[in-house]
């Protein structure tokens, strides 16, 4: 079991046997490489074996993100997916399966998900994120490990995929609004990092660029030299007194009942 490493992989390269690898994935972020848990005794069964029993998860996993997981130096490489992250099978099969039987559930623990997503450790660390490492919540309430979309869905809701997840949660900034900000049709992820960030709310970026990017600021010949527009309103004099929402003037970023111009 020891010189034996679980490696995640997108292009099934070939064995590298035993080493110690950083891969990259295709979003370039490194990929820790890790050992699958612990079962003493117990040997490497291959994805299709689960199926018997667990029909309902080996049915979509071959969509997932993470049927691109499987063990190095394993007979059945591309199939040992499940194994990586619950430990080696067949002594769990032998006996009939069973809650707490011979396999592991990682459960909630982000510990079993950070071995490998190294970089997410990070953003949870920033200044400002959501308290996972805390253990006030966790990676599976945003993430599901098997299922197609790596995104949790809430149910109900007729937000931007993304959206539906944050919902669960955030009721407040997701509810309908009789004046809506269409920016968040884009996801709140346009606005705000999931994981964690250096600036106040998660926000990616601090100031008046965090809305810029979608409200063009119209400077040049066609207005007088010095002049801010934005929307076709002079806001000359307006951006020096804050960033666009903390300055009294769009309080409401997430959708206003009273006011078009995004107010409370
Ligand atoms: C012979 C049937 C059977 C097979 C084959 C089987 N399981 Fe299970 N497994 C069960 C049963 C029954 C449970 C109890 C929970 C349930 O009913 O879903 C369970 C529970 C689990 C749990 C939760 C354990 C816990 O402590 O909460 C995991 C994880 C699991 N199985 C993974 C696997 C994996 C991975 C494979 C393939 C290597 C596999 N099982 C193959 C029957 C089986
Ligand atoms: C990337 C890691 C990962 C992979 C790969 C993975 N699982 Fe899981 N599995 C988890 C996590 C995490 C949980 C706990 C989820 C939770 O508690 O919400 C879990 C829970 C389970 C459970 C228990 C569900 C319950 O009712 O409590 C079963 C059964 C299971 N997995 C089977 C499988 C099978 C079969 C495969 C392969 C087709 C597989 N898993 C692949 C991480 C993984
Ligand atoms: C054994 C290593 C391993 C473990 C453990 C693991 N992952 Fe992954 N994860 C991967 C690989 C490999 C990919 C595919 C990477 C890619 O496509 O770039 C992936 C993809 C993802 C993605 C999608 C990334 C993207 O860019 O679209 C998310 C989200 C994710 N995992 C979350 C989790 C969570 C949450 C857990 C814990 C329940 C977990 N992972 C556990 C290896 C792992
Ligand atoms: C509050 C919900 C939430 C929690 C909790 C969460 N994630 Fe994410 N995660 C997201 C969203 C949303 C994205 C997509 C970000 C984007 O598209 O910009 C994401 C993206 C990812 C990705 C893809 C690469 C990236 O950073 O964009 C990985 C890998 C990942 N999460 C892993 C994890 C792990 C591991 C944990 C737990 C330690 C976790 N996530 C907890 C919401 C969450
Ligand atoms: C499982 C529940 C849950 C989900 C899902 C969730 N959050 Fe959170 N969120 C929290 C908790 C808990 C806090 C921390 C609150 C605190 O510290 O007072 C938080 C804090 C925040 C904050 C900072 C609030 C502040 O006042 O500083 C923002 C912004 C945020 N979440 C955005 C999001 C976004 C965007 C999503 C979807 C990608 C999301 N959340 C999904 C539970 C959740
Ligand atoms: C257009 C950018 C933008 C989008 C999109 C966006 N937010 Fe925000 N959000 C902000 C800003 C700016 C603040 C800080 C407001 C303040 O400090 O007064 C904020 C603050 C928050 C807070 C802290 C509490 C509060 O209202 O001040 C939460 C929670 C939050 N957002 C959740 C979400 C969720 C959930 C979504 C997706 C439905 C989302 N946001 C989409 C810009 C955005
Ligand atoms: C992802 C793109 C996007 C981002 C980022 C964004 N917006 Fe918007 N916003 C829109 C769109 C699209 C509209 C509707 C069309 C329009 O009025 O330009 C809109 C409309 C508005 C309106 C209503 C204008 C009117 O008179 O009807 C205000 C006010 C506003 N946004 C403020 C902000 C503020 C403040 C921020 C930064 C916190 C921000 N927006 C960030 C896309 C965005």
């Amino acid at each position: 079991m020891t010189t034996r490493r679980l490696r995640a992989s997108l292009f099934g390269l070939a064995a590298a046997g035993g080493l110690v690898l950083s891969l990259m994935s295709c979003s370039t972020t490194p990929l820790g490489v890790a050992e699958p848990p612990a079962i003493p005794g117990a040997s490497f069964v291959g994805n299709k074996t689960c199926q018997e029993c667990h029909a309902n998860i080996t049915r979509v996993f071959p969509t997932s993100a993470h049927a691109r997981i499987y063990l190095e130096g394993e007979q059945r490489a591309g199939q040992t997916g499940c194994e990586s992250c619950h430990g080696a099978g067949s002594l769990h099969v032998k006996g009939g399966g069973g809650r707490g039987k011979f396999i592991v559930n990682p459960g909630k623990d982000p510990a079993a998900c950070l071995q490998c997503h190294l970089a997410q450790q990070g953003e949870f660390q920033l200044p400002q994120h959501h308290p996972v490492l805390e253990k006030k919540m966790n990676c599976v309430q945003c993430h599901d490990p098997h299922g197609s979309d790596i995104f949790k869905r809430a149910s109900g809701l007729a937000m931007a995929r993304l959206n539906e997840n944050c919902a669960g949660c955030h009721r407040e900034q997701t509810r309908p609004f009789v004046f809506e900000h269409p920016a968040l049709r884009e996801g709140c992820v346009v606005c705000h990092s999931p994981h964690g960030s250096i600036n106040a709310k998660m926000l990616v970026q601090p100031d008046l660029n965090l809305c810029l990017r979608c409200h063009a600021q119209v400077q040049g010949p066609s207005v007088a030299p010095g002049q801010v527009y934005i929307g076709n309103v002079n806001h000359t004099s307006f951006i020096r007194m804050g960033a666009c929402w903390s300055s009294g003037c769009h309080t409401a970023v997430h959708g206003s009942n009273v006011d078009v111009r995004l107010r409370y």
